[in-house]
């Protein structure tokens, strides 16, 4: 009884007295006011970038995926998957709508760092090779094609790129730690193709596609509601059904019906509360200036933010007395999953906390260091979930807007997919309370999260089967 007493004392001590994290944690706050001004200034960009390329921070990309999957789609398709550390090659056999997906194959590899900023022909290369290895795979006759028929593939290509139809498109721009020298305005599927062919593999890009409208494309095969696809991983972005008539940019004015739009929403930057420790980090990227609000909301960065403040604390406030852990130093070296596993410790000691601390940093935290820690990782977390809140209200009133399918009472899913939003609680808590609190109870009611994993791929397969030229 006596110890707990002394720990509770312990525990009451305000951990905010540290100068460093009192005001970090007063640059970061996002009440309900400021969260609405973000979700109108995130719709004004929309509107903007419908209306002319380049008319705001956010691209609102084009994707021509007007007819998404119905669940009659049939046949053997594949899926390429590039994008974040992975890369992923897939097969699905397609049966309509009674049987859906037959069979599917994958196999997943992790992008070697140096391929992620080397040449555009290392890249492919590396791709074609594995797309190859896999093929290779395949029992004789386990896929008999047709005379003169190539294999399709969708490929989940997860940079901006300005697509000139369903399967070609130029990178915009690399974000997420890419830097292949390069590619910048290289048309994408040419540069595949050419590795592809170099490896003796006779198939076809039949759709090029964000991960964003593939996560939308998978999700709506199992959900007709599916409106809106979002990724919470390393990267973030989100892809809807817009209506054609609210797209002022488009060519065939007289079109009817919907489209999806890549919003490219990670370019966002008005507004933002981005503290010192947010401008730093963006400096030291490999894309500075670019895409504020994917550093501010996405699992590359929530580590770093929070790496950067805690090496400031230990400078300036004593976080872990004189002692400043060399490996504090070092960039990118505390990641996202580190602070959630921090954050799921719920005992009163916060013993795996102090654990983790010592096997990372070789410091013996006290209470109150562990606390703080934990309240800096509780900052960046609430702050990124909040911001990401917002922009998902943002997309819903921008569809709410032009088809008022809520006010009639009709459900309206989300699917969200990526490693941040699967794996951190605190997270998904922090985004689903900021998208009640904006939205409000009713409409909020009509909305449906549904988290759907890894359907990127399989909706990349359905383009291609949409869009095949056979
Ligand atoms: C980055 C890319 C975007 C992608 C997202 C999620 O923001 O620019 O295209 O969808 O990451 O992977």
């Amino acid at each position: 009884r006596s110890n707990y007493t002394v720990m509770s004392a312990v525990r009451s001590e305000s951990p905010s007295t540290c100068p460093v994290l009192t005001k970090f944690q007063r640059d970061c706050a996002t009440p309900k006011p400021f969260l609405r001004k973000v979700a109108d200034a995130i719709s004004d960009d929309m509107r903007a970038g419908l209306a002319v390329q380049g008319g705001g921070d956010l691209d609102m990309i084009l994707t021509f995926v007007d007819a998404l999957p119905s669940g009659k789609e049939e046949g053997l398709f594949y899926a390429l998957d590039l994008g974040g550390t992975n890369f992923r090659v897939r097969s699905v056999e397609l049966g309509g709508k009674e049987k859906r997906v037959v069979a599917a194959e994958s196999e997943q590899l992790s992008i070697p760092h140096e391929l992620m900023i080397g040449t555009s022909e290392q890249l492919f290369g590396f791709i074609a090779s594995k797309l190859a290895d896999f093929v290779a795979k395949e029992k004789p006759g386990q896929f008999p094609l047709e005379q003169g028929r190539k294999r399709e593939i969708g490929f989940t290509f997860s940079f901006p790129v300005y697509q000139t139809s369903i399967d070609s498109g130029t990178l915009i721009k690399w974000t997420k730690g890419f830097h292949v020298s390069g590619m910048e305005g290289k048309n994408v599927v040419a540069c595949l193709n050419e590795a592809m062919e170099a490896h003796g593999l006779d198939m076809r890009v039949s759709a090029l596609v964000n991960d964003g409208v593939g996560t939308l494309a998978g999700a709506r095969y199992w959900d007709e509601d599916v409106m809106v696809g979002v990724i919470l991983g390393t990267g973030t972005n989100a892809c809807y059904v817009e209506q054609k008539s609210a797209i002022p940019k488009l060519q065939n004015k007289s079109s009817s019906g919907t489209t999806v739009i890549n919003t490219e929403w990670g370019g966002f930057s008005k507004i933002l509360p981005r503290t010192i420790f947010d401008q730093e980090m963006d400096k030291e990227s490999l894309n500075p200036g670019e895409h504020l609000y994917e550093k501010m909301i996405s699992g590359m960065y929530l580590g770093e933010i929070v790496r950067r403040v805690l090496l400031q604390m230990c400078k300036t406030s004593d976080l872990f007395g004189q002692f400043v852990p060399v490996k504090l130093s070092s960039p990118f070296a505390l990641r996202t999953e580190d602070l959630c596993k921090m954050q799921e410790d719920n005992t009163d000691d916060l013993m795996s906390v102090g654990s983790f601390l010592y096997n990372f940093l070789e410091v013996e935290a006290n209470l109150k260091a562990r606390r703080r820690v934990v309240e800096v990782c509780d900052t960046v977390v609430k702050r990124g979930g909040r911001l990401a809140g917002a922009g998902i209200v943002a997309i819903l009133e921008k569809i709410e807007n032009e088809t008022k399918r809520m006010a009639s009472g009709q459900r309206t899913v989300v699917a969200i997919d990526g490693a941040l939003y699967e794996k951190y609680p605190q997270y998904r808590r922090y985004m689903q309370d900021s998208l009640v609190e904006l939205l409000g109870h009713d409409l909020a009611s009509h909305v449906v999260i549904k988290h759907t994993k890894d359907v990127s791929g399989l909706g990349a397969a359905l383009l291609a089967a949409t869009n095949s030229i056979y």
